[in-house]
């Protein structure tokens, strides 16, 4: 399947901004695309009755390939909490072989990419026993690393980096997303990761990008040589 998974260094650190970015990149090339956000924690409810999430939302008319949303969100939860408390809260529980089935049935076959934003950061679990990282590691999709770059993204992001490679999972690269206006030595903290990441950096997000502006900071020739893509 091709497919890439959107982590993070933590919650809120750009994984959905960087992904409309990479999407409207995608499309601009010419690839047709297709997201989801397979689980979703803080959801409002949409005139239809509905729980819905602003990723989601976003996700859904980021891609090229419209889907009906629950396909674009199968779980979607209602508190902004980890997902698992958050199910708990709806009566429900989580399990990696259901995360796992609903991903294989949201792919869309006609997509040349299907991005998938993950939930919180790389080792959110899913109940006491499972992680959604190891859902992602079973189903072998790629993963990219979003890297909010602000204090204590250095850790977060080497954790993160040796963690993904141990779980024998393809890195396909990182993104650093200069999320925090007042971050001290910004240039060096991306130097710095540069040295500690051996996959590629894929692009430096700039402090205020809104979605609808360029996409010159992204460079996906890896990504496109990994999928053999041909626009
Ligand atoms: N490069 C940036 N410049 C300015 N603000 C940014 C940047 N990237 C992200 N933000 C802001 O930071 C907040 C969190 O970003 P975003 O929602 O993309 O994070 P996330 O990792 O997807 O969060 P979640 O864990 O909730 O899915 C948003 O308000 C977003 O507009
Ligand atoms: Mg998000």
């Amino acid at each position: 399947m091709n497919a890439i998974f959107i982590t993070g260094t933590d919650t809120g650190i750009g994984k959905t901004t960087v992904s409309i970015v990479l999407l409207k990149k995608l499309n601009q090339l010419g690839y047709r695309t297709f997201a989801l956000k397979p689980i979703a924690s803080g959801c409002s409810l949409d005139r239809n009755g509905c729980w819905v999430n602003d990723d989601a939302i976003a996700l859904q008319a980021a891609a090229s390939l419209w889907r009906p949303y629950e396909i674009v969100n199968p779980i979607a939860l209602k508190e902004p909490v980890a997902p698992h408390l958050a199910a708990k809260l709806m009566g429900e529980t989580l399990s990696a072989i259901e995360v796992s089935n609903i991903i294989n049935a949201a792919i869309q076959s006609e997509a040349d990419i299907n991005l998938i934003e993950g939930v919180g950061g790389w080792s959110v679990p899913l109940n006491h026993r499972e992680l959604f990282s190891e859902v992602i590691a079973g189903l072998k999709i790629p993963v990219i690393l979003v890297v909010g770059i602000k204090l204590g993204c250095l850790n977060h992001a080497i954790l993160t980096y040796h963690h993904i490679v141990r779980m024998k999972v393809p890195f396909l690269g990182w993104i650093a997303n200069c999320m925090d206006s007042n971050v001290l030595m910004r240039e060096e903290n991306i130097e710095t990761l540069k040295h500690w990441i051996t996959a590629p950096c894929l692009g430096v997000i700039p402090f205020g990008l809104t979605h609808i502006q360029e996409t010159s900071v992204l460079n996906l020739d890896f990504i496109s040589d990994y999928f053999q893509l041909f626009p």
